[in-house]
C-alpha cells in the first residue's frame, strides 16, 4: 500500500474523536455521535485534562479554533453573495453541513464528500437530507474518474460561486499529496464564477518549542500515521497556493479572530492556521504545474 492510500486509510478515526469534541461543545447533532468517537473521548481525555493543567497544548483548542474561523470565512463568502455551492472534501463526521443547510435553507448547496466507507457511514447516521444536502463519495487523491472532484463539479451550477473546504486533511499528507490537492482544486473552482479554498494547516512556524513535539508526536501515534507538519512560513505555503493556480491566497491566524470567535482567543489556537485561497472564472493564473516549478517553499517530508 503507498504512503498516500496508507495515511488515507488510518486517518477516519480521528474524526470520529472530532464529531466528539464538536458535540460537546455545542457545533453538532447527536446523530453524528459514535460509540467509537466517545471511547476515544473518554480515552485521551485524562491527557488532555493534565495538559491543559500544566499549560500545554489540547486537541480541543485548535479544533474548535480552525472549525470556528472556516465557519465565519464560508459564512462571511455565503452572506457576501459570492458563494452558494459548497464542497467540504474528506467531510468525516463534520456538522458543518447540517448547520449551514439549517441556516440558510436551499439558498446553498452543501455537497459533504469522503471517502467511500465514511461517506455511506455518514448517510446512514444523517438518514434523510434535504435536496440541497447530500453526502457523496469523492477521493482527494484522484485526477479522473467517478470518485474524483473533477467529475463532482460537473453536477454543480456552473453559474454560481463554490467553496471547496477541508479541514483536518492536509497535515496527514505529504508535499507532493497536498500540492497535487490543490492544483485539483483550484482547477475545479476555476470553472465558476467565483471560488473560494478554506482549510486548516499546521506550519512549521507555527508548531515548534518541546510541548508541541510532544504533543504532535502523541498525535502520530494516535491516528497511527504521521502527521507533517508543513515546513516553511505563512508565505511560502501562500506561494504554494499561487504555483498551483489561486489568483490570492492567505494564510489566517486565529488569534487575530479571537475578539470574535472564543476558540480563536485560546493559547494554543495558535498551534492552527487557517488557509483562505480564491479563484475566479476564465481559466487558471498562472497556470503553473508543480513540476515545472523551482521547488516550491512548502513542505519536505
Ligand atoms: C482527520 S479526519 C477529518 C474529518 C473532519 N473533516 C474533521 O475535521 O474531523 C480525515 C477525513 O479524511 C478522509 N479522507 C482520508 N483520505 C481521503 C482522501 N484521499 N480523499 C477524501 N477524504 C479522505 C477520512 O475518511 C476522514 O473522514
Amino acid at each position: 500500500m503507498s504512503d498516500s492510500a496508507r495515511n488515507s486509510a488510518t486517518i477516519s478515526p480521528t474524526a470520529h474523536y472530532t464529531a466528539q469534541v464538536w458535540l460537546r461543545n455545542g457545533l453538532s447533532d447527536e446523530r453524528l455521535s459514535t460509540p467509537q468517537g466517545n471511547a476515544l473521548w473518554h480515552l485521551l481525555a485524562p491527557a488532555m485534562a493534565v495538559s491543559r493543567w500544566v499549560g500545554g497544548p489540547t486537541l480541543e483548542d485548535f479544533l474548535l479554533a480552525r472549525h470556528e474561523l472556516i465557519d465565519l470565512r464560508l459564512t462571511d463568502a455565503i452572506e457576501a453573495g459570492r458563494v452558494s455551492q459548497v464542497i467540504e472534501i474528506a467531510a468525516g463526521l463534520s456538522p458543518r453541513g447540517l448547520r449551514i443547510t439549517r441556516k440558510y435553507g436551499d439558498r446553498v448547496t452543501y455537497i459533504e464528500a469522503d471517502l467511500q466507507g465514511m461517506a455511506t457511514h455518514k448517510r446512514q447516521l444523517l438518514g434523510a437530507t434535504p435536496l440541497n444536502h447530500r453526502v457523496t463519495t469523492v477521493n482527494a487523491l484522484a485526477d479522473h474518474g467517478p470518485d474524483s472532484l473533477a467529475e463532482l463539479v460537473k453536477t454543480l451550477d456552473p453559474s454560481r460561486g463554490v467553496a471547496i473546504v477541508t479541514e483536518g486533511l492536509l497535515n496527514y499528507f505529504g508535499r507532493d499529496d497536498v500540492l497535487g490537492m490543490w492544483d485539483r482544486f483550484a482547477h475545479a473552482l476555476a470553472g465558476f464564477p467565483h471560488g473560494l479554498y478554506l482549510a486548516d494547516i499546521h506550519t512549521n512556524s507555527a508548531n515548534h518549542g518541546p510541548m508541541t513535539d510532544a504533543f504532535l508526536l502523541l498525535l502520530s501515534i494516535f491516528v497511527r500515521s504521521r502527521v507533517h507538519i508543513h515546513v516553511g512560513t505563512s508565505q511560502d505555503v501562500a506561494a504554494a497556493l499561487h504555483d498551483c493556480g489561486f489568483i490570492t491566497a492567505t494564510v489566517l491566524n486565529p488569534a487575530d479572530f479571537g475578539d470574535r470567535l472564543d476558540a480563536c482567543g485560546r493559547t494554543w489556537a495558535k498551534l492552527v492556521q487557517v488557509i483562505e485561497a480564491t479563484s475566479s472564472s476564465g481559466g487558471r493564473a498562472g497556470g503553473a504545474r508543480l513540476a515545472a516549478q523551482t521547488e516550491p517553499a512548502l513542505p519536505s517530508r
